[in-house]
């Protein structure tokens, strides 16, 4: 938990000017600065940096925000990785108060992060004695030089090795680190503790920043467990960390791709081979946290999961993950291997061009959906195509992105073998009022055109900006139909308890919630955020838009009784309530105008 009042001195702080041109070079070009932009494909620059405004901005793409949100942009940083690298590149401590949600308060363990990087430079030195494990890391295949650059170590054979670094092995805080194991063995009163890795490779897990969170440790040659990994403690959550990111970084901006395998050693191998671009799940399944993270990198990512069937059920996970992320203008594509590789034996067997080529000819999502809901049932009977249906219905209506979302209908009235008309009823487009982009609007629409945008996630960034305002909005009105809804709900609930609770603490606070994806979205989501406009009453806007909140209610309740009336239903009570609707929405609509009279939407 970043307290805000930091955050807007480390803005004054910082030069974002000097921020960018870390990573994009910067020309001068009247008051402002130039490049190509980072975040789209340009051969003359539409990119420009504002150090009056300490803003940049993308006349191409849209992309815009402040040093913070380039720094999430480019690098993939979450908000607080963000704050606490740029707070680092100005020598400015972040203060940490006690957050209440477990992995910020815990992050701050004092020392933590010092003893993984110790014990990585151990197990590096110990790499370098241990000729087995040298030859079997060249058995495999690997250089030194790949080594070097994943950090390969090796944890020798012992029970106690560790003691020898860490001087403080039988203390508490060693066991923060994941690295150690205490037993209760029976009989024995006082427990025991000892290495969690012993002979085994090891594979470092590092974050965005390049720091240790974990391990991963395989045995040489055969035995079991295969590997053994670092357990969740308070740097390593496997649901968001992906093995490998930090040195993909680069090479996934030049791809524009990023390929998900496995394993640790596809990983590696693959960057071996020159494949760089390529990031292993942690022995977990594919998270939204995961996808979101990437699709913010790369317009493309391809899943590339074991020809068995083990493989083929992680890719059906991964789909289902992408399904309500997806936005148009991202594509995740699936390449199976054949059953006896894995990328590691594919990349060293055919080599860089022939994975290359696979992963460019990998099976496009809507592909995969389709080949995979045909496989189960006959298509030919109309019970079968009725099952098909059935089983694709709830799957496709996930899709918000409208273009990819319009194609997936189409295909399946094809081969359901219905008329369009028919699909539209059956699994009915997203509603009109949600937005036309998914989830996560990495690519805004042209200038000059108007989004149209629910009242939820316009009421949504305002709150994250100005959280004052949240007290203006009742809960039971928020629809939660959309993300945006379900993440205000929460938020205005969570500001109303404590007025003076800032989005900085909210950030925290929804930290690693399903909700945080969302709220991020939104903080970033150029047409949501010029929040300083002294043109606009903010709380005028706020409070036309609880009163649009209150008109679709009613038209909701109106209809529904309206139907109950149908059926002959109808209390009295309730018919005094729906000729009260019946009056007050028609007032209403000859009154003000439905929509907001001036805003910036
Ligand atoms: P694989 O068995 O496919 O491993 O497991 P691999 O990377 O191909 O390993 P090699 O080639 O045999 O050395 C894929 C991933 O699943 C997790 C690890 O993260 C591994 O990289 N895993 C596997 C475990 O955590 N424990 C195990 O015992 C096995
Ligand atoms: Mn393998």
């Amino acid at each position: 938990m970043i307290p805000q009042e930091f955050i807007q001195s480390l803005l004054g702080r910082v030069d974002i000017v000097d921020v960018v041109d870390r990573h994009v070079k910067l020309k001068k070009a009247g008051a402002n600065f130039q490049a190509c932009c980072p975040f789209h494909n340009e051969k003359t620059p539409s990119f420009s940096v504002s150090p009056t405004k300490q803003f940049y901005h993308c006349f191409g793409c849209g992309a815009h925000g402040n040093a913070i949100g380039f720094l999430m942009e480019f690098s993939g940083y979450a908000y607080p990785e963000a704050i606490r690298a740029l707070a680092e590149t100005v020598g400015m401590p972040v203060p940490e108060t006690q957050a209440r949600y477990d992995k910020s308060a815990a992050a701050t363990v004092p020392g933590l992060a010092a003893r993984m990087n110790d014990a990585l430079a151990y197990f590096r030195a110990e790499l370098k004695k241990s000729k087995p494990a040298i030859d079997y890391l060249k058995g495999r295949g690997l250089s030194g030089e790949i080594a070097v650059r994943y950090g390969l170590g090796f944890a020798p054979d012992g029970w106690q090795n560790l003691e020898a670094i860490f001087p403080d092995y039988a203390t508490a805080p060693l066991k923060d680190t994941g690295l150690v194991i205490d037993t209760e063995a029976e009989g024995e009163k006082k427990s025991r503790r000892y290495d969690r890795f012993r002979n085994r490779v090891m594979f470092p897990i590092l974050d965005a920043r390049g720091n240790v969170i974990g391990f991963g440790g395989r045995v040489i040659g055969p035995g079991e467990p295969k590997y053994l990994n670092s357990p969740e403690t308070p740097l390593f959550e496997k649901g968001r960390e992906l093995y490998g990111l930090y040195q993909a970084r680069r090479a996934i901006r030049d791809a524009n791709q990023v390929i998900v395998v496995e394993g640790y050693m596809d990983v590696v191998a693959l960057a071996q081979h020159g494949v760089e671009n390529a990031v292993a799940t942690l022995g977990t399944a594919t998270t939204p946290m995961h996808l979101s993270k990437l699709l913010k990198m790369a317009d493309n990512v391809v899943f590339c999961f074991d020809g068995d069937s083990a493989g083929r059920k992680a890719a059906w996970r991964a789909l289902e993950i992408g399904l309500p992320v997806l936005a148009d203008g991202k594509v995740v594509s699936f390449l199976f291997l054949p059953a006896e590789d894995d990328p590691d034996t594919f990349v060293r067997r055919e080599g860089k061009a022939a994975f290359i080529a696979a992963a460019a000819d990998a099976k496009p999502l809507s592909q995969f959906l389709f080949s995979e809901l045909v496989s189960r049932v006959d298509m030919a009977s109309d019970e079968g195509r009725a099952r098909f249906l059935a089983q694709a219905r709830p799957l496709v209506s996930q899709v918000e992105a409208p273009a990819l979302g319009a194609m997936l209908r189409k295909r399946l009235a094809e081969l359901a073998r219905l008329e369009p008309g028919e699909i539209d009823r059956l699994v009915p487009p997203p509603a009109a009022a949600a937005p036309p982009q998914g989830r996560w609007p990495t690519t805004p629409p042209a200038r000059g055109i108007r989004r149209i945008v629910p009242i939820e996630s316009r009421l949504l960034a305002r709150v994250l900006h100005q959280p004052s305002l949240a007290a203006m909005i009742p809960t039971e009105l928020i629809r939660t139909y959309n993300a945006e809804g379900g993440a205000l709900k929460e938020i205005v609930a969570y500001f109303a308890e404590d007025p003076t609770r800032t989005m900085g603490q909210a950030s925290a606070y929804f930290d690693g919630t399903e909700h945080a994806v969302t709220l991020m979205s939104s903080l970033e989501d150029p047409l949501l955020n010029e929040v300083d406009d002294p043109d606009i009453d903010y709380v005028a806007e706020i409070d036309h838009m609880v009163g649009e909140l209150r008109l679709l209610k009613a038209g909701e309740r109106r209809s529904e009784l309206v139907q109950l009336l149908g059926q002959g239903d109808l209390t009295g009570e309730q018919r005094a309530e729906l000729e009260g609707l019946m009056s007050s929405l028609a007032t209403e609509k000859s009154g003000i105008p439905p929509t907001e009279p001036r805003s910036k939407f």
